[in-house]
């Protein structure tokens, strides 16, 4: 049944975060704000578009399902604040020129354009929202379900960023993979790489393992060559996946991917159909998102290089498909040779 504040499914209680990404009430609409995890557990309020733009920009949200997510929201917000048709197709355009490689914000964003071309209502506006979020918890699921197969009951395995109920809905991609094999009493320890120059590994994943007292060992990237091989397998999410299966997700996946092949470490890839991209033929094709060199010149807040410094900070890389052992998605796991066509 529809109504305009809506009310998210509930998730398997066994499995459900003890967090919540998104608070979608009667009158507002906010998110945990990750840019201040793991110091303080805030919300932002995203009122209108601009903010909602600001909060995907600056990565207060982030990773490809929830950023997609969140724009539905945002346009289901406007509408039910009585935003005209013309002014939620103007949203969605300046939302989908927030971030350019993660697919998932394009797909959610079309769905949301198809409801408001069609003239739908508010209510109709607000439940295509809402059947979004509920569509993208099941895969979730789903895919922690058939990734099991991949965990033996003991297990010292790898990850990358962070691909958690921070990044998804539900229990997330790769992340949600392990959090599943630890609820169901498989013995996981996980090495997390901090994930330069944003950390989410460091602040995001690592606070997330922390509320499910998953064991962890946080390391640096340069850390990885000396420990990858120590390794049972890796798990890393991915931001757009071509129809061949190379794979682009936060940059530092690729440097990983080729050590884990030098040490014979499967390396698998999780994701949600809705984050192939059958319309590319391959990894060359898909737009990598160059943010601000800040961000390397800086530690934080604290200045580590000289302020004049060029600087390459590409967020995302691509590791192509020979690289990758399997991809899981809800529909199962996969193996090579990948050939995706029609997925959406
Ligand atoms: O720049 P981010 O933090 O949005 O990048 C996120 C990632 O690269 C994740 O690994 C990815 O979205 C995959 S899983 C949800």
């Amino acid at each position: 049944m529809s109504s305009l504040q809506g009310e998210p499914k509930g998730s398997p209680s066994a499995f459900k975060p003890p967090y919540q990404t998104i608070r979608w009430r009667a009158s507002k609409f906010s998110v945990l704000d990750q840019r201040q995890l793991p110091l303080k557990k805030t919300y932002m309020e995203l009122p209108d578009i601009k903010t909602a733009c600001l909060a995907i920009k600056t990565l207060a949200v982030r990773g490809a399902p929830l950023i997609g997510i969140v724009a539905a929201f945002a346009v289901a917000h406007a509408a039910r604040k009585h935003a005209t048709h013309k002014k939620l197709l103007q949203a969605i355009d300046q939302l989908s020129q927030t971030r350019p490689t993660a697919v998932n914000l394009f797909v959610c964003l079309n769905h949301m354009r198809e409801i408001v071309e069609q003239d739908g209502s508010p209510v109709q506006i607000v439940r295509q929202a809402l059947d979004i979020l509920e569509i993208e918890e099941t895969r979730s699921y789903a895919m922690a379900a058939h990734g099991q197969k991949l965990i033996a009951k003991e297990m010292k395995v790898g990850t990358y960023c962070n691909t958690g109920a921070l990044a998804a809905p539900g229990l997330g991609t790769a992340l949600g993979i392990l959090i599943k094999a630890h609820l169901s009493g498989k013995k996981i320890e996980v090495v997390v790489p901090e994930t330069r120059p944003l950390l989410q590994g460091a602040r995001l994943t690592a606070w997330e393992l922390s509320q499910y007292k998953i064991p962890y060992r946080l390391v640096t990237e340069s850390a990885l060559a000396g420990i990858v091989g120590e390794l049972d397998a890796v798990f890393v999410g991915a931001d757009r996946i071509a129809a061949n299966g190379d794979t682009a997700n936060k940059v530092g996946t690729f440097g990983l991917a080729i050590f884990c092949r030098q040490f014979g470490v499967p390396f698998y890839v999780v994701a949600p159909t809705s984050t192939i991209d059958s319309n590319l033929s391959e990894g060359s094709q898909i737009p990598i998102e160059e943010r601000s060199p800040d961000e390397v010149l800086s530690f934080g807040s604290c200045r580590t290089a000289p302020a004049k410094s060029k600087v390459y900070n590409p967020a995302f890389d691509v590791t192509p498909s020979d690289f990758i052992t399997a991809i899981v998605t809800e529909k199962g796991i996969a193996r090579p040779p990948y050939n995706w066509t029609g997925e959406k």
